[in-house]
């Protein structure tokens, strides 16, 4: 080889190598809900951060709206690592093995947001997010949405009118045990798949944070929206372990930082675009949304607090018990 070849080489070896090292680190983050949802907000929100933060050496892909993956395919997807980050629902967490998050879905389990927080900045969600652990995920952070209200084309004021109907659910036994202790019938179905299965007649109802109502347009394919508040809807920011893991320490830290300030902007959007969406809801005309008295919510309570009992030996009593502990819920008090 001449020195002029050699020469070539070399500088031709060093720019590739440059450029190798300023290719940025890609996180694809896959979610199923609309942009203009509190999570589908709060994952823009970290990947604008994300960029800052590490300048440019991050660049997080979103996938809203279930464009990349649905529900179940996403979580095989984080944990073959085709993607990297994920805020599945609490509820979702059964199928891969980690029961215990669906003590979120226990009716009436919390009352407010207040309630919920003392659970997920606690020692009871860093417990629950360590159980990921052996399944190659890292746990990073819970992000709010919101409250669930019940929707159907009939009226709804007492648990008796959802009773023989056919209710869409997440993949959660305990929803499934919530829906059957009102006499309903449970169908598990991918978000995806719920606008269609409410209009063409395949489900009767369902039950949605209004967030996540409004944003697919379910309000205009159901007639009546009762604000039962019966249970929470939030999520767990997930990664591939192996991935986080091997990431350079400082820019680890830079993301760490990042989701620490998605998650606080998570948290406090959340209710404000559920607040946001039930007006937009209400002015739409589409369906008639009813406020239940308080006897009618005590009537709904009394009805769904024996799920607690009935799930204690899926979730594990220690962990209900936890829970109970931080909110000062007492099942016997109603
Ligand atoms: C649902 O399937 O209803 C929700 O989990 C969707 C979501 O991610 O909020």
């Amino acid at each position: 080889m001449n020195i002029t070849k050699l020469l070539v080489g070399l500088v031709a070896g060093t720019l590739s190598f440059a450029a190798a090292a300023q290719q940025p680190i890609v996180i694809k983050f896959s979610h199923v809900v609309a942009q203009d949802t509190p999570k589908g907000l709060a994952a823009n929100f970290f990947a604008k951060k994300a960029d800052e933060l590490t300048k440019g050496k991050v660049k997080v892909e979103v996938y809203a709206n279930s464009t990349l993956y649905k529900d179940k395919e996403e979580m095989e997807a984080l944990q073959l690592g085709a993607v990297q980050m994920l805020a599945p629902s609490l509820a979702k967490f059964g199928p891969l093995g980690v029961k215990e998050f669906e003590v979120f879905d226990l009716p009436y389990i919390f009352d407010d947001y207040n309630e919920l927080h003392k659970v997920t900045q606690g020692p009871v969600g860093a417990q629950l997010l360590a159980k990921l652990e052996p399944k190659g995920i890292k746990g990073l952070a819970y992000w709010d949405n919101g409250f669930k209200s019940f929707s159907l084309n009939t009226p709804i004021k007492t648990p008796a009118d959802l009773k023989g109907k056919k209710l869409r659910i997440q993949s959660s036994k305990v929803l499934e045990e919530e829906i059957r202790t009102l006499g309903g019938l449970p169908q598990v179905m991918a978000f995806s798949e719920v606008y269609q299965a409410l209009q063409t007649g395949v489900v009767d109802g369902t039950e949605n944070p209004i967030s996540n109502l409004y944003t697919q347009k379910m309000h205009e394919v159901q007639k009546h929206l009762t604000l039962t508040d019966h249970g929470y809807l939030g999520y767990a920011v997930i990664v591939n372990k192996k991935f986080w893991e091997g990431l350079p320490a400082d820019v680890r830290g830079q993301l760490e930082t990042a989701m620490k300030e998605s998650t606080a902007y998570a948290n406090k959007i959340a209710k404000e675009q559920n607040d946001k969406d039930l007006e937009s809801v209400k002015k739409s005309g589409k369906t008639t949304v009813y406020v239940p008295t308080k006897e009618e919510r005590l009537a709904f309570k009394k009805a769904l607090v024996p799920v607690h009992q009935k799930m204690e030996s899926r979730i594990g009593k220690d962990i209900i018990q936890g829970v109970y502990k931080e909110t000062g819920f007492d099942p016997n008090a109603l």
